[in-house]
């Protein structure tokens, strides 16, 4: 039987790993890697510096594809957003299969059975928080078209990274907390939390909760040497951060930011 890891790497610092994901890479004959286009080369090359001080106890291989382009130009409501990241993670799926199927042996298939038969997805943060691999080797499953069994290695979250280098609780006492996107902050504060942490905004959707003027803990490329952490009162550092951002973005070219909004 072909067995598949996927297992967390933390946020970007490569003293995220944990043991336990240590110990399954060193399991592991066939690592899958995606390249996101060169812009995004840095979240690649901090998986292969993973791999090369930690994945030292056998002889692996790399196998690596393009991520399938997204269509952005279907993001303008929330309806076609999901139709394109359904569409997207269906390509994807298809990827994967083939993948699985072509390099990782299960005792009855002649081609790929000198490959080894465990295969490893590195996933950003944590798999559990706004990613899509553990639904997508749910899809290829559920297809039948390849059998595997999978087990998840948890890694380190950039909400906790952020909580860590800000040095602050995510919720308070008793209290619960609450984590959305910046598409959906954009649309009203979320009923039922009071403390939101927001992941994957692109367009700084804080501005539109100026008037509450919450506490915001700001923080970009987090657990990176670029990491750049702002906090305070959002009427007071908004425009800080705005500035940053965009000074950040445009030398980069790529933004990670997550930032949690604390309202009294
Ligand atoms: C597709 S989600 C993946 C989240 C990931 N699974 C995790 O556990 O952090 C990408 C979003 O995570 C956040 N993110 C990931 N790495 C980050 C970092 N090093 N610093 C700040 N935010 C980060 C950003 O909000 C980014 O838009």
């Amino acid at each position: 039987m072909r067995k598949i890891y996927v297992i967390g790497i933390g946020a970007g610092d490569p003293d995220h790993l944990t043991l336990q994901a240590v110990k399954a890479l060193n399991e592991v004959d066939v690592f899958f890697l995606f390249d996101k286009g060169t812009e995004k080369s840095d979240l690649i090359r901090l998986r292969h510096e993973i791999l090369e001080r930690h994945a030292t106890g056998r002889a692996y291989r790399l196998v690596e594809a393009r991520d399938p382009e997204r269509d952005r130009d279907r993001a303008a409501d929330g309806v076609a957003y999901a139709g394109a990241v359904d569409d997207w993670r269906s390509r994807r799926a298809e990827i994967y299969a083939r993948m699985i199927t072509d390099e990782l042996g299960d005792g009855t298939s002649e081609d790929a059975d000198g490959n080894g038969s465990v295969g490893a997805f590195l996933v950003w943060g944590d798999p559990s928080l706004y990613d899509s691999t553990l639904a997508i080797l749910e899809e290829i499953l559920e297809r039948g078209t390849v059998r595997f069994e999978y087990e998840v290695i948890p890694g380190i979250s950039s909400v906790s990274a952020l909580a860590a280098k800000h040095r602050i609780g995510l919720n308070r006492v008793a209290r619960p907390v609450q984590i959305t996107t910046g598409r959906r902050l954009a649309e009203g504060w979320p009923q039922d939390a009071d403390d939101v942490v927001v992941m994957l905004d692109a367009h700084q959707s804080f501005r539109h909760h100026l008037a509450d003027d919450p506490v915001i803990y700001w923080g970009a490329y987090v657990g990176t040497e670029d990491e750049i952490l702002v906090s305070g009162r959002l009427s007071e550092v908004a425009g800080r951060i705005e500035e940053l951002r965009a000074e950040a973005r445009a030398r980069k070219g790529w933004i990670m930011d997550t930032y949690l909004l604390r309202r009294d």
